[in-house]
């Protein structure tokens, strides 16, 4: 995991807004001086509107990059979020980047990445599958939603689906799959790459912990600046018996499972 260099904040141009579901949607960004330094596991703050409401920015990981043009997913959530999913091509939207760290890609202990992701967590997926396999190694997606129309497999390959109802792949969680799957991976070199809710986040970790899996998780969290200012992120990292406060945008978003410490 690296650290980014100086962000920069400027208008950006939307391209495109592409619907996936009722409540997911793809935004294409103009973005000629940040998409050649942003990588995977990476995030930009967005302020979704001129007004004072909503007062702060929201922070999106990178989807995908081609040339100047980078991707955002998002999920409809709230007032910030229903902005980006109505947001039009042609409209500006005021972006900080790159933020927070990578995921650790580059590392050299292992040959299989699996990429365990659930619900709008399979957002950085894509852009971190196309690094991965650019290094030669292989790539497992697992992919979990509560059902069938809110899987997104847009730019993953090798896929595995877990639904919490059972009306596609896996009946139950992709951490619940992924356990189901171990015996398979027996003898391959895994390193695990995840994104979602805490606790499946938290979940995820004590299994790889348990079973000497390196494991990465990015945490979704409200970041209101990215850039340590208004202390709105803090998590608790693990410190000799205890643990210690970091601030998830200065410390994140990627953190080693065995260093988090979750609720
Ligand atoms: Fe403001 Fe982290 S998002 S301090």
């Amino acid at each position: 995991m690296t650290e980014s260099p100086n962000p920069t904040d400027e208008l950006l141009e939307v391209l495109e807004n592409h619907h996936l579901t009722e409540s997911i949607n793809v935004v294409s960004l103009h973005a000629p001086t940040f998409s050649k330094a942003l990588k995977a596991g990476q995030f930009l703050e967005i302020k979704v509107s001129d007004s004072l409401t909503p007062l702060l920015r929201r922070p999106f990981s990178i989807h995908s990059i081609s040339g100047e043009t980078i991707e955002i997913m998002s999920k409809r959530v709230g007032i910030g979020t229903d902005l980006i999913y109505r947001c039009k091509k042609g409209d500006r939207l005021q972006t900080l980047a790159p933020l927070g760290n990578t995921f650790g890609y580059d590392k050299n202990d292992f040959d299989t990445a699996v990429l365990i992701s659930g619900g709008i967590g399979v957002a950085p997926m894509a852009l971190l599958e196309e690094t991965l396999l650019k290094l030669g190694k292989k790539v497992v997606n697992i992919i979990g939603a509560r059902n069938a129309s809110e899987i997104i497999e847009k730019g993953l390959s090798n896929i595995s689906v877990a639904t919490d109802d059972g009306s596609k792949g896996f009946k139950g969680n992709s951490v619940q799959l992924f356990s189901s799957m171990l015996p398979k991976f027996d003898g391959e070199k895994l390193r695990v790459f995840s994104c979602g809710p805490n606790p499946m986040l938290s979940a995820l970790s004590n299994l790889c912990n348990e079973n000497s899996i390196p494991c990465e998780v990015s945490i979704e969290s409200t970041m209101g600046c990215g850039i340590g200012i208004c202390y709105g992120c803090p998590i608790r990292i693990k410190s000799g018996g205890g643990f210690t406060y970091k601030l998830l945008c200065q410390y994140g978003s990627v953190i080693d499972s065995r260093e988090i410490l979750f609720d």
